[in-house]
């Protein structure tokens, strides 16, 4: 039996099509990551499993029953946006939601100690990082057996960020479930068990991150970093380039014979190279092979 169970699943907002035939199956206690850029239908998909948002055909399963209110209880769900009230206490948002899911006080106290939170600071004076703790904890009142978290470190510093996954951790560690998306490869790579790619309203690769980095079979990849122009010349050249801000990286089969060439092309095309490299793929690469163009 799978923690989440889909098959299908299909969602329009009017005209268009969000979701294109979602299936997917999520195991009880890893963590499940969905990889995929602005716009792929991450959010939509949560918003189905946690917040029932209707959706138009396909069928979920959530511990084996069908999704309905009730299994909605067995969910939580950490949105992109933040649900705790400004004007009111870290102590008083837990109060509330507490009160609105019926969960026992005793886990305001709790769960204020968990996240080391300050119980008397308004939630519009908290930080990113503490006022993403407060959402995390919001969501734990009535212990989920399984964690949504959309983008959960999108917007936080790196020891916030670091702090978080730590805390994700922690959750797999006592057996919740945790589906989470994000377009922030890292992120997927460090926590994800599993990983599961969509683009555009559809998955288009399942795995664990190893198993989708072997699916570049012996590529390499090759950075170059600096002042760039040539992108495009070398697109003529190479079948997967992916231009980033300061960088380029480039798909090859042999690094020692493509090296002299691309390094031509750059410099004829009037670059300034600061370092070239020669790296493992990454899932952005997977995700560029897959679809021809970056994660963000
Ligand atoms: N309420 C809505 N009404 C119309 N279109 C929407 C709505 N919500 C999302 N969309 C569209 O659906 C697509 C998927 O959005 P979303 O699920 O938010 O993707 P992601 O979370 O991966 O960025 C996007 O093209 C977005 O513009
Ligand atoms: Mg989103």
């Amino acid at each position: 039996m799978y923690a989440v169970e889909i098959k299908n699943l299909k969602k329009s907002y009017g005209d268009f099509q969000a979701l294109k035939g979602i299936d997917l199956e999520v195991e009880e206690g890893e963590i499940f990551g969905l990889l995929g850029p602005n716009g792929a239908g991450k959010t939509t998909l949560m918003r189905i499993l946690a917040e029932g948002l209707k959706y138009d055909e396909g069928e979920i399963r959530i511990f084996g029953e069908s999704i309905s209110k009730r299994t909605r209880r067995l969910i939580g769900y950490v949105s992109q946006e933040s649900i705790a009230y400004n004007l009111l206490t870290v102590e008083e948002n837990l109060n509330f939601y507490a009160d609105l899911y019926d969960a026992p006080k005793k886990k305001v106290s709790e769960l204020i100690k968990r996240f080391n939170l300050p119980p008397k600071k308004k939630a519009k004076e908290l930080s990113g990082g503490f006022k993403r703790r407060l959402n995390l904890a919001i969501s734990l009142l009535y212990d989920p057996k399984i964690l949504i978290l959309d983008e959960p470190s999108t917007g936080l510093d790196v020891p916030s960020r670091r702090k978080l996954w730590e805390e994700i951790k922690q959750f797999k560690e006592e057996g919740k479930t945790i589906l989470l998306a994000t377009h922030y490869m890292e992120e997927a790579e460090i926590l994800a068990d599993r990983i599961a790619i969509i683009n555009e309203g559809k998955i288009i690769a399942v795995g664990t991150p190893k198993e989708l980095k072997e699916m570049l079979g012996e590529e390499s990849i090759v950075q170059v970093e600096g002042l760039l122009k040539g992108a495009e010349k070398l697109k003529n050249n190479f079948p997967r380039v992916l231009e980033k801000e300061n960088s380029i990286r480039i798909h090859v089969k042999e690094p020692r014979q493509a090296l002299p060439k691309i390094i031509e092309i750059l410099i004829k095309e009037g670059s300034q190279i600061k370092a070239v490299k020669v790296e493992e793929p990454t899932l952005e690469d997977v995700f560029l092979e897959l679809t021809g163009r970056g994660l963000e």
